[in-house]
């Protein structure tokens, strides 16, 4: 065949093409990055973006980080310091990233080496277009360039946004950079950004990532929208159906905590809390640690919660029932326990009926409850149990099936 025919045949096959296809958001020769072995359970860590915005710096990090372990979160689980947007400084002329000088005097290997000292991990930030959310560098065009550097200042964890970044295609554009922090030899764990609007949760582990974000930023407020950020109770609905996409090594991320940042009540932390644990969510604080109060900090080291976000099993929390403002959320965890939430959504209070059918059990089964928050077992019981909640409120249980007795035999 002359080249000339060969050209022509190709024109056609090109032409033939049926448009869905040529149409797909991605492109077909997209292979699915094999898991990094990372994130086996969600992320524990704090960081800056919820309080400081970007008022980071080397000192910043350093205190939040030795506060940290003063708290008791670094015995309770939490191990990474993560610095979110602002850190950087620009580009030298060789296209290396450097921090804000100003704010991060020793550079940030120094940072990372004190934050390590304290047996911690540390998370920094970047996005995949030309500049992050905030008009700061980013690494388009420099993936490999950034993974290595920071590969070289010893950081454990990357959050990646979505901000600026025209004409990319997310998959690709997330799977460029794990490829490069794969490359760089360092184990990183890569958080993805793109605020759920391209439904990561379908390709988001294929891309490479241990998380991905499932919606817009969180605001410190219960319920509503202000701009691009949801209230607690708008995050949650976004949840719902998302749990079989998440599993060991690769989380739904419903964006950080808000507890202690003062935009909520007590009961309304507990309850974030709570939910985020049920949903095997990353728990990254977002408050100021050197300041929190002791309801705050009661709040971020209750293990027994913790417990169950962290359970090996990995599986994600479900909604099991709706009605009114009564919600009850249930998470299967290991060694056939469960875990179970009912939610008072509504500012009146409530009495909610958790019946056997709710946790997928018989209604003869005898329960072993326990109060997560007031940590007390309940009385046993068989069929079902009703409660009271207060307005904005949540009730954390985990339930024990115990072995039905026999029935007694008849003489
Ligand atoms: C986006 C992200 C936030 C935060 C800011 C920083 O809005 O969703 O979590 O990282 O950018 O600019």
């Amino acid at each position: 065949m002359s080249r000339t025919m060969r050209l022509l045949l190709t024109f056609a096959v090109v032409l033939l093409v049926p448009l869905p296809f040529a149409a797909a958001s991605e492109p077909m020769h997209f292979y699915p990055r094999p898991a990094n072995g990372l994130a086996l359970t969600p992320p524990m860590g704090w960081n800056s973006w919820n309080h400081f915005g970007c008022n980071v710096s080397a000192a910043l990090i350093e205190r939040e980080a030795r506060a940290m372990v003063a708290s008791g979160m670094r015995a309770a689980g939490y191990r990474y310091v993560i610095i979110d947007d602002c850190w950087q400084g620009g580009r030298d002329a060789n296209g290396n990233i450097y921090p804000d000088p100003k704010r991060f005097p020793h550079g940030m290997r120094a940072v990372v080496a004190a934050v390590h000292a304290l047996g911690l991990k540390f998370g920094i930030y970047s996005d995949a277009g030309d500049q992050t959310c905030q008009g700061r560098p980013g690494s388009r065009g420099h993936e490999y360039q950034d993974a290595l550097r920071y590969a070289r200042w010893g950081v454990d964890y990357l959050k990646y946004d979505w901000c600026n970044t025209g004409g990319l295609r997310p998959r690709a554009a997330y799977a460029t950079m794990s490829d490069a922090l794969r490359a760089s030899g360092r184990p990183i764990v890569f958080s993805l950004c793109d605020w759920g609007v391209r439904q990561p949760w379908r390709w988001g582990a294929a891309a490479g990532g241990n998380l991905w974000r499932t919606t817009p930023d969180i605001w410190d407020a219960w319920r509503g929208r202000r701009g691009f950020s949801l209230g607690v109770l708008n995050i949650l609905d976004r949840q719902v159906g998302l749990g079989g996409y998440a599993g060991p090594g690769h989380w739904n991320d419903p964006d950080m905590l808000e507890i202690g940042n003062g935009g909520m009540s007590e009961a309304q932390y507990r309850a974030q809390f709570s939910l985020w644990a049920i949903l095997a969510a990353p728990l990254i604080a977002g408050n100021d640690l050197e300041q929190m109060d002791a309801a705050t900090r009661e709040i971020l080291t209750n293990r027994e919660v913790i417990a169950v976000d962290q359970d090996p099993l990995g599986i994600e929390g479900h909604l099991a029932y709706r009605h009114g403002e009564a919600e009850i959320w249930v998470r299967p965890l290991v060694g056939g326990r469960e875990a179970v939430v009912l939610l008072n959504r509504g500012i009146r209070p409530i009495t909610v009926r958790l019946s056997w059918a709710e946790l997928g059990l018989p209604g003869y089964l005898p329960l072993r409850l326990r109060d997560l928050w007031r940590h007390k077992n309940l009385p046993v019981t068989t069929h079902g149990r009703r409660f009271q909640l207060a307005p904005t409120s949540v009730l954390m249980l985990s339930e024990t099936p115990l072995r039905p007795q026999p029935p007694a035999a008849k003489s």
